[in-house]
């Protein structure tokens, strides 16, 4: 039996995750661990809440005795680090809690882990999850991130992820602590909080509200579906290489204009309005301070090393992640009327 700490399992990614994870490896006992910030709702996890391998457990990453307490009281083996603010316009109006949560909440982790299991690293390890955008923004010329590209962030969500990024490698050096790190493209699919583009612009559309694209809308992003970004973390997870960094991406960048008369033509078929009609709700708008231009991940080495690849065409995942989201209407005015957090607010009181 493996005890494995997954951190900000209630969010979008860390839900995929931790399903995953509990229907996979029923020999784990997995302990998910979250502050349930705005960003994290447990109705993301109600089909695996009862699972006997599951546990959920309220806290900060950023307390360090409460981390110590936990690691003492499940014994600890392994950790998948995901939990963090992870939203670039908020880390503009508010950067020290990005600071605070992504650095100060990662080294809390990394010193514990250190700390519990030093005398002997074997069977132990720290997986921290990473974002293709501590390598900065790439000209519109066919190039990609690979994993030598020099970091360069320029948000303040991208400076903190770098940073973290930093302390787990300086782990590795100064302690030879065993990590494994991958940066990822945007993700996309059901459960994402809807401040994201892809979620936001379907229930805008749904709702007949404006479309806000930041300055013409030519930024482009390199999307995969949440499913195979968990999949590629449980394969890293266990077959990849300790010290090591994997790209995790589908080749498949999309501008954004684009991508939105994508959504727009889809949410349209099925809603059973004349498609392209919704093209009105398009509304440019001042364009986010810093914007990076264009992200594209290599994810040649983990396909090499590791067999992975997307299991999805985008043209498809978009279809699953609108239906999902227009059958799911519950969830997300839940979210979005702040509904959620009342409910589980009380019952961690
Ligand atoms: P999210 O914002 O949906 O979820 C973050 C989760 O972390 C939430 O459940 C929140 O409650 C929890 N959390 C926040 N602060 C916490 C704290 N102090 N202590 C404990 N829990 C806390 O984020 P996401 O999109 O699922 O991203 C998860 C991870 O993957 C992040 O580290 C992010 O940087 C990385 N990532 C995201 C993407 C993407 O496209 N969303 C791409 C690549 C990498
Ligand atoms: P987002 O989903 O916030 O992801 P990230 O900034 O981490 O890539 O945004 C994706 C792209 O969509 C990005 O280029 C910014 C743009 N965008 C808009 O044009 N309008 C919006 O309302 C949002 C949220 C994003």
């Amino acid at each position: 039996m493996k005890n494995i700490l997954i951190t900000g399992g209630a969010g979008f990614i860390g839900s995929h995750l931790v399903r995953l994870m509990v229907n996979k490896y029923p020999q784990y006992n997995i302990i998910n661990l979250d502050k349930l910030t705005y960003a994290g709702n447990l109705a993301n996890l109600k089909d695996v809440q009862y699972s006997p391998n599951y546990r959920f457990v309220k806290g900060d990453i950023c307390d360090f005795i409460f981390i110590q307490k936990l690691f003492a009281e499940y014994n600890i083996d392994g950790v998948i680090h995901l939990a963090a603010e992870s939203h670039v316009d908020r880390s503009i109006k508010d950067p020290f809690s990005f600071a605070q949560t992504n650095v100060m909440g990662t080294l809390s982790l990394l010193q514990t882990a250190r700390l519990f299991w030093e005398g002997s690293f074997e069977g132990k390890l720290f997986y921290h999850v990473s974002t293709d955008e501590v390598y900065g923004s790439l000209k519109d010329d066919g190039t990609f991130f690979l994993e030598t590209t020099k970091y360069d962030p320029h948000s303040p969500y991208s400076a903190s992820k770098a940073s973290s990024d930093h302390f787990v490698r300086a782990f590795y050096d100064t302690y030879g602590f065993p990590v494994k790190i991958s940066n990822c493209s945007n993700n996309y699919g059901s459960y994402q909080f809807p401040e994201k583009l892809i979620p936001l612009f379907i229930n805008n559309i749904r709702n007949n509200k404006p479309l806000p694209v930041y300055g013409k809308g030519e930024n482009v992003r390199d999307w995969l579906y949440v499913e195979d970004h968990a999949s590629a973390i449980d394969l890293i997870f266990h077959k990849g290489r300790k010290g090591e960094t994997y790209n995790i991406g589908g080749f498949n960048e999309w501008k954004n204009i684009d991508l939105i008369k994508l959504m727009i033509k889809v949410v349209d078929k099925f809603l059973g309005r004349p498609e392209g009609s919704s093209e009105s709700l398009i509304t440019y708008v001042t364009d986010r301070a810093g914007h990076d231009l264009r992200y594209a991940i290599d994810s040649t080495k983990l396909h090499n090393e590791l067999g992975w690849s997307p299991s999805l065409q985008f043209e498809e995942g978009i279809e699953r992640t609108v239906r999902w989201y227009l059958e799911n209407q519950e969830w997300l005015d839940n979210v979005t009327s702040g509904d959620y957090q009342r409910y589980y607010d009380e019952m961690y009181k």
